[in-house]
């Protein structure tokens, strides 16, 4: 969950790590450090709070009395073991040992006993500081540095990566992943960084190794070097190319990645298809050949596992591919799924679902199953990611780097990879049918542009209806159908980042419970396009309206009944195919959520106690 640069080069590195950390600063915004090399001390700036603390720090240093430091290591945290504290901030000092770590070290009791015993005084409540403890440890037994951190790490349980520096070893950096990623590139000056994710990396670099489970990769002038931290045995590692942009991951005049990448959606989408689909291949949804494609197609039923919106996303192609593919398609939360003990299909598929692809649950329910012979594949939207990795075939979301922590364009691209799957099947296995999916679904992408552009006036309703119910007390999102789980990812955008209560119910549940909680205080949106359920949504609608629940209508622009029972109404574009009426409705609960956000005030790109990437069980 924590962002970790490593840098060793030419430029200033108090420079290259702010830079890199600002790019992270969605894993984790607890608090933040730095540490460079100066002379042979190592010097640590560090602070509770956002980044721009430590920005401040540095604005009100004179820098020009340094020397400027050339190789340093940086890190975003958020807390797992001790609060958000500066003293808990790392990068943490343990003698000549400076360090940063991502993860969780699950015997850090144990650890901490023993060198406690040993005389040693741990100053944080941490359990990253630990491990600089056990490298002192190990160099006392005359080890090399390199060794000394090798020796060390294998002490550690659970996973996580660290990125060490050692004042009596200038000019190197070590970084070890075990579990949480790291990633190693080198620009054309040879100038070397590590990170947790690409990101920091594209302003020098489009060439990344992602570092292997047990790969330790040593930074210093004269060159990159990849051993194993076992044998200590130098590796060799395949470079990749990434495909993302410096622009992408710039917000371009746009007041928050959440509100960018909600109108970048339209291009995702164009974007994904493009790159799941063989356009030279005649047939109707041809996949894209790979490894993936003959898992899915030989599956006997599917087991979509997932966290959050990755796991709505599921939901809406569960739908599809029952409805129109009549695939056995069952979706659960990895968490849930991963203590359980299901009955499995010898020929089941088990799909984890993940925009980051490092979700640690699923990622822990993929590996348990694979062990167990089961085949897997991933749908991810990070090429290199662990999971796309550790399973037996990838399909990529081609959203481009998320950076607001609310997911929204994985969200719908995610979807767009489950209607290909749908589409795929229904051609290869002809046991259902879908007129005209097929072209209404490249089309999406252009009603989808339509929609969001500013004619549409979409916008400027969603604002006035967050206007209308910002002071109100609780929000209820209902559906039907493929519409519940877009209720279900609008209760919890809504949550994350505007802090209100709110829930997502499939409309036919209210009366039996939560409908005792309407009264005029608080707000239903009621997702009723024009489809198999609207009308019964729409008499469930009425039961709400009776108790005096104010209402945001989202349906077909010519549903009168819809709009006379609405206070505020926001029209949906009209679609031939009733079931991908949940793309525009993604839009709506997305903005509804964002604009209620602004209202309040909040931190839309950073939502309070949220990381984007939840490497942690
Ligand atoms: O990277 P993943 O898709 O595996 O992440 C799963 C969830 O943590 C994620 O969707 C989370 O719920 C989002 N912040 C929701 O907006």
């Amino acid at each position: 969950m924590c962002g970790i640069v490593g840098y060793v080069g030419n430029r200033s590195a108090v420079e290259v790590l702010l830079k890199g950390l600002q790019r992270l600063e969605y894993r984790g915004y607890d608090s933040t450090g730095v540490a460079f090399q100066k002379g042979n001390r190592i010097e640590i700036e560090k602070s509770e709070g956002k980044l721009e603390n430590i920005f401040k720090r540095f604005k009100e240093m004179d820098l020009n009395r340094a020397p400027v430091s050339t190789v340093g290591i940086g890190h975003t945290r958020w807390a797992t073991h001790g609060k958000p504290t500066t003293q808990n901030a790392h990068p943490h000092r343990t003698g000549s040992i400076v360090l940063v770590h991502n993860g969780i070290i699950e015997n850090y009791r144990e650890i901490k006993e023993d060198l406690m015993k040993k005389g040693h005084e741990p100053q944080s409540e941490t359990d990253s500081e630990l491990f600089g403890f056990l490298v002192l440890e190990e160099l006392k037994l005359k080890k090399s540095f390199i060794d000394a951190v090798r020796f060390a790490f294998q002490k550690l349980e659970g996973a996580c990566s660290v990125v060490v520096m050692s004042e009596n070893d200038p000019d190197t950096v070590i970084g070890i992943r075990n579990g949480s990623p790291l990633v190693a590139g080198i620009d054309s000056e040879g100038a070397i960084y590590l990170a947790s994710d690409p990101q920091p990396l594209l302003d020098y670099t489009k060439k990344v190794v992602y570092l292997e489970n047990g790969d330790m990769a040593i930074a210093k002038r004269s060159g990159l070097e990849f051993r194993d931290v076992i044998t200590g045995k130098v590796v060799q590692r395949e470079t990749i190319e990434l495909q993302w942009s410096v622009e992408q991951i710039d917000k371009q005049g746009y007041p928050h990645f959440m509100l960018k990448e909600i109108y970048e959606q339209p291009t995702a989408l164009i974007d994904t298809f493009n790159s799941n689909l063989d356009r030279i291949d005649p047939t109707s949804f041809p996949l894209a050949k790979h490894p993936g494609v003959d898992k899915l197609m030989n599956a006997s039923e599917l087991h979509l596992i997932a966290c959050g919106t990755s796991y709505y996303a599921s939901l809406v192609g569960k739908y599809w591919l029952e409805k129109y593919a009549r695939v056995s398609t069952q979706v659960e939360f990895a968490s849930e799924f991963r203590y359980r003990d299901p009955v499995l299909d010898d020929r089941a598929l088990i799909v984890g679902v993940s925009q980051s692809g490092e979700t640690a649950d699923t990622l822990a329910v993929l590996r348990d199953l694979k062990k167990k012979g089961k085949a897997t594949a991933a749908v991810s939207n990070v090429r290199g990611s662990t999971i796309s990795r550790e399973t037996d075939g990838a399909f990529f979301t081609s959203a481009g780097p998320e950076i607001g922590v609310a997911a929204t364009k994985s969200f719908l691209t995610q979807m767009g990879i489950f209607l290909l799957w749908t589409g795929a099947f229904l051609e290869r296995r002809k046991k259902g049918s879908a007129d005209g999916l097929f072209e209404e679904t490249v089309h999406l992408p252009h009603v989808l542009k339509n929609y969001l552009d500013d004619s549409s006036g979409i916008r400027e309703k969603i604002k006035e209806a967050a206007r209308a119910t910002v002071t109100k007390k609780g929000f209820f999102f209902i559906g039907r159908g493929s519409s519940y789980p877009l209720a279900l990812e609008g209760a919890l955008k809504l949550k994350e980042i505007a802090y209100v209560h709110a829930e997502g119910y499939a409309a036919g549940e209210l009366k039996h419970g939560p409908i005792a909680m309407i009264d005029e205080n608080v707000v239903v949106i009621v997702l009723a396009p024009k489809d198999g359920w609207r009308d019964k949504t729409i008499s469930n609608l009425e039961e709400v309206k009776a108790r005096g629940a104010q209402i945001i209508g989202v349906g077909d622009p010519s549903d009168r009944h819809l709009q006379d029972l609405s206070h505020h109404f926001i029209p949906l574009p009209t679609l031939k195919n009733e079931d991908l009426n949940v793309f525009p409705l993604s839009i709506v609960v997305q903005l509804f959520s964002y604009e209620l956000a602004t209202l309040k005030g909040t931190d839309i790109d950073k939502p309070r106690n949220l990381a984007k990437s939840v490497t942690v069980e």
